[in-house]
């Protein structure tokens, strides 16, 4: 059977970065979810067509590659908010979900995180964490990686950034963003990925226990 840890949270939370690490260490598959969101919004942008028309935004997410989906070629700003604008439709999440789903399946594990994977995605996840850090953190940490990467950042902006992110996926009427009933919380604020990452492996381990 495969095994599925579901990991969910807000913006710049440290998912990425933790549920690569877990992948590694366990052998697992793993996917970003929200670059299948993203790759929609940017091939809507780069063909010119619309954020707002729902049928069109089906059309593009069906044909969304999972096998070749790049953060780097992904991360800019725009694209991360007209992914949250089009994430808010049923139509477009139906699609992503699907692709998903299968993407799950695979043996011998998988890592998928997200906004809404523990909920919705795989609600029969073995592990489900909910990764959160106070919205200070969070923007602090955006800021960081823009200037490692060479850019320049406005803090200031960023911060009101999350907060309007946050607000959008935690307040759609589809699959809003909140803990599944059965998630463990880590609250990452005061901790390094390290310690994120150590205090998700006891907790991965205590659950592969139980399902053997
Ligand atoms: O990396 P960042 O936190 O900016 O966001 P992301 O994980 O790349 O996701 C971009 C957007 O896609 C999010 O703000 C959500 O609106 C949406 N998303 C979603 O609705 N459901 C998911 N499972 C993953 C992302």
């Amino acid at each position: 059977m495969t095994l599925v840890i579901a990991i969910d949270g807000p913006a710049a939370a440290g998912k990425g970065t933790l549920s690569r690490r877990i992948a590694e260490e366990y052998g697992f598959h793993h996917l970003d979810t929200g670059l299948t969101y993203r790759a929609t919004a940017k091939a809507l942008l780069d063909a010119g067509l619309p954020l707002d028309d729902e049928g069109v935004a089906e059309k593009v997410a069906r044909e969304v590659e999972l096998a070749g989906l790049d953060r780097s070629v992904l991360s800019a700003h725009s694209i991360g908010e007209a992914a949250s604008k089009i994430a808010v439709m049923p139509a477009v999440r139906r699609a992503l979900v699907e692709a998903q789903r299968a993407f799950s399946r695979k043996e011998p594990g998988t890592v998928l995180d997200g906004r809404d994977i523990g909920t919705v995605v795989c609600p029969d996840a073995a592990v489900k964490l909910y990764v959160t850090a106070s919205p200070g953190v969070r923007a602090k940490r955006r800021y960081d990686e823009i200037v490692a990467g060479g850019g320049t950042a406005d803090y200031a902006a960023i911060f009101e950034d999350v907060k309007k992110r946050d607000e959008r996926d935690m307040g759609r009427a589809d699959s809003p963003l909140e803990p599944a009933e059965d998630a463990h919380l880590l609250d990452t604020s005061e901790m390094s990925i390290e310690a994120a990452f150590q205090a998700a492996k006891t907790l991965i381990d205590a659950a592969l226990k139980e399902n053997i």
